[in-house]
């Protein structure tokens, strides 16, 4: 009992200092070196202000002619754009990075097994640094 209550008081002492820490959000992560998660808060709109908010940019690559192109193009752009897949320097290996879409990030759930292979077999033959034209 008495080391239950030691417990409780431990807990709510990190609690207390936890919720003291300026801007702090509580999670499963560290806070890093002071300041660099921190933002600084949006300036304050005066009166009369106008604010403009205009089309977010939607501009999607143009992916190599290819077999295997329709389903990257279906299947890659669930979760985000395939400007992802030229926007970042040409891998000699993607399967790493398909294993990282399939297992880490779920995408298992929705591209079949027979797509995926056929996918990783054009990107191999696309976007390699021997194979990327563009
Ligand atoms: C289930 C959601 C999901 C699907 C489907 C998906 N991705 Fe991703 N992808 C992510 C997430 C999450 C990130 C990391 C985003 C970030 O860091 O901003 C990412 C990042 C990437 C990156 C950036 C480099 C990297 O390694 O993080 C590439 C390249 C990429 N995806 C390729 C693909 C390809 C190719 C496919 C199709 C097979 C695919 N993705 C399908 C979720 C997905």
């Amino acid at each position: 009992m008495k080391r239950i209550l030691i417990l409780v008081a431990l807990l709510m002492a990190v609690g207390l200092v936890v919720a003291e820490v300026p801007g702090a959000v509580i999670g499963q992560w560290t806070q890093g070196p002071l300041g660099t998660i921190l933002q600084p808060a949006p300036v304050a709109a005066g009166e009369g202000s106008t604010i403009k908010i205009g089309p977010l940019p939607m501009y999607t690559a143009e992916l190599a002619d290819g077999e295997g192109k329709e389903l990257v193009m279906g299947y890659c752009s669930i979760c985000h754009s395939v400007t992802y897949i030229t926007m970042q320097p040409p891998l000699a290996n993607w399967k790493p990075t398909m294993d990282k879409m399939m297992k880490t990030f779920g995408a298992e759930k929705f591209i079949p097994p027979d797509a995926a292979e056929k996918i990783l077999a054009y990107l191999q033959a696309h976007y390699t640094p021997q194979t990327r034209k563009q």
